[in-house]
């Protein structure tokens, strides 16, 4: 077990995590970055994203209609000043990005192509084809690996952030501003050994927590983490009833993650048919297909069980077929694999858990309520989203809050002066090697099977209680666990998937009305 000290330690390597480091980095070429990862240096949510990133680019748009249509999305409870420095803020980061590498596809007037997606009143995201999220990914990782004072550390597992409760009398109760965090122990996948990581200064980057249900979007990265971490050490999380399930995953049964059909799809033109072949959102919203996610989810829900259905269908075949595969050749590849032809099939699609619109509370500056540690990306709540977030809103607003947490570091410079007072080793005495693994995977798909049964789109009082009880179950059965066993990845992510199922109950209940994504029968 080793004490490892740098001036600041980022967690997780997605679009958040490295484009934190990277400004850092440039700005501070004295100081010591560690960026550690969990998985190899690539896999996160980022690398998935498809549609791409909302900017106001075209002269015909303006920020004033990128920031309502944020706000109506989000059900008008988002932090208008937040939304206000995003969209703002968003050409300047996207040149940024462009600078460092990142390309998007232009059109045939060699202006960027710029596609629609739900609750956008304007074409305004910026996309490179289908596979946006990977060509913004391996641009970040050529920058980090060009910076010398970044060291990169992959398969590092993060288990818990240092504060006073790893050092201070158990007994004293610290007070929600007298938390400080002095960095965090890592599990060194490679060497199995779990070591000190001391930071002046953290930021928390890892990502969503599609995982903790059966049926999501999300790679088996996304586990909460970040949340699970934060909840443990204190923390403010909020907003956590918000999740966004994405109207149009491909409906593969029994496969997971499921494949996503990106949401530009129907910005391209595509309907949304049910079993008989009719389309059904207009009669619930104006914009049809194009109405804001938890709208076009709700209604796919509602269709489904009154048809029985098992899904509704995405209707491709009246496009322009070279102009759509142009666009997106990755959707109509991963269709045709398994034997859907775009042309003349329709797609089987369902709603999937895709994004988490709250999380651990932060200010424009990216702060937490913890001293010195900062959230940054799917794990925070910054106030952009509200109760459901705009398409293509979230890749941007990890870009303009990584430059926002990068400027507030780099003006305290007196931090990294500071002195760490003594900060215990972790303690694994008196765990053993897990006897059956069987015990912790079959925890995990129980959380997933009851977020996805009890906790999904539509809710009722009597369903979380239902989910409650079973959770404080495995809870109290996983923490058992947690005490003796070796500290693995597998019971990290369950202690982690087993807190955020926690949070979205427990803030569900105390929800007074339906907004955004969170519905309640019981609210009606
Ligand atoms: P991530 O990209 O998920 O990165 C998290 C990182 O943290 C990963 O490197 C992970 O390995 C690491 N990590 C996690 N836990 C730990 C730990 N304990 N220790 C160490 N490391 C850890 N948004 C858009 O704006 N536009 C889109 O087109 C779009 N399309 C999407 C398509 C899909 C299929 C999905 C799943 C999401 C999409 N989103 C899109 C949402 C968007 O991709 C994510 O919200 C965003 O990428 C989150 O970035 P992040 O850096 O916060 O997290
Ligand atoms: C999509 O391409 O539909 C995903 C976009 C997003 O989640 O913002």
């Amino acid at each position: 077990m080793s004490i490892i000290q740098s001036d600041i330690l980022i967690l997780g390597s997605g679009v958040a995590g490295l484009s934190t480091a990277i400004k850092l980095a440039k700005a501070l070429p004295n100081k010591k970055i560690i960026v550690a990862t969990k998985n190899n240096k690539e896999e996160s949510n980022t690398k998935y994203a498809q549609g791409g990133i909302a900017a106001v680019w075209d002269q015909e748009d303006s920020f004033e209609s990128h920031i309502q249509d944020t706000l109506r999305a989000g059900d008008y409870l988002n932090d208008i000043e937040v939304v206000k420095m995003v969209v703002e803020n968003a050409p300047i980061r996207l040149k940024e990005l462009i600078d460092w590498g990142a390309e998007f596809d232009f059109n045939t007037q060699n202006e960027y192509d710029l596609g629609k997606e739900g609750g956008h009143s304007a074409n305004r995201i910026l996309h490179h084809k289908d596979i946006t999220g990977y060509e913004i990914q391996m641009t970040l990782i050529k920058q980090v690996e060009n910076l010398s004072n970044i060291e990169f550390l992959s398969h590092h597992f993060a288990i818990e952030l240092i504060t006073e409760h790893h050092f201070t009398d158990k007994t004293i109760e610290l007070g929600q501003n007298d938390i400080h965090c002095f960095g965090a122990y890592i599990l060194n996948e490679k060497t199995s050994e779990i070591d000190t990581y001391l930071a002046h200064k953290v930021v928390l980057a890892t990502g969503g927590s599609g995982q903790a249900y059966a049926t999501t979007t999300n790679p088996v990265i996304a586990t909460g983490d970040g949340v699970g971490m934060a909840f443990r050490a204190k923390a403010i999380i909020e907003d956590m009833q918000y999740i966004q399930f994405h109207p149009t995953a491909l409906y593969e049964p029994g496969k997971s993650p499921a494949f996503l059909i990106s949401e530009a799809v129907r910005g391209f033109g595509a309907y949304l048919r049910n079993k008989n072949g009719e389309r059904f959102m207009l009669k619930t919203d104006d914009r049809g297909e194009l109405a804001s996610r938890d709208i076009v989810s709700r209604a796919i829900n509602m269709e489904i069980n009154t048809s029985g259905a098992e899904c509704v269908y995405l209707d491709c075949t009246h496009l322009e077929y070279e102009a759509f595969y142009k666009h997106f050749p990755n959707i109509v590849e991963k269709c045709k694999s398994i034997g859907i032809d775009v042309k003349k099939d329709f797609i089987p699609v369902l709603p999937a858990m895709h994004y988490m619109c709250g999380g651990i509370t932060v200010n424009k500056k990216g702060q937490t309520s913890i001293h010195n540690l900062y959230a940054n990306g799917e794990v925070a709540k910054t106030g952009l989203h509200g109760a459901n977030r705009l398409a293509s809103n979230s890749l941007l607003e990890a870009l303009v809050f990584g430059h926002e947490i990068a400027e507030n570091i780099i003006a305290d410079e007196a931090v990294f002066q500071a002195t760490f007072p003594p900060i215990p080793e972790w303690n694994s005495e008196g765990t053993i090697a897990p006897k059956e693994q069987i015990l912790i995977s079959h925890n995990r798909k129980s959380v997933q099977n009851i977020m996805n049964d009890l906790v999904g789109i539509v809710r009722s009082n009597e369903r979380l209680e239902r989910a409650i009880d079973h959770l404080n179950y495995i809870y109290s059965d996983t923490e058992k666990m947690f005490k003796h066993v070796t500290i693995s990845p597998q019971i990290c992510e369950l202690r982690n998937i087993n807190a955020v199922a926690y949070l979205i109950v427990k803030q569900s209940m105390q929800a007074k009305e339906n907004k955004g994504a969170f519905y309640s029968l019981d609210l009606l």
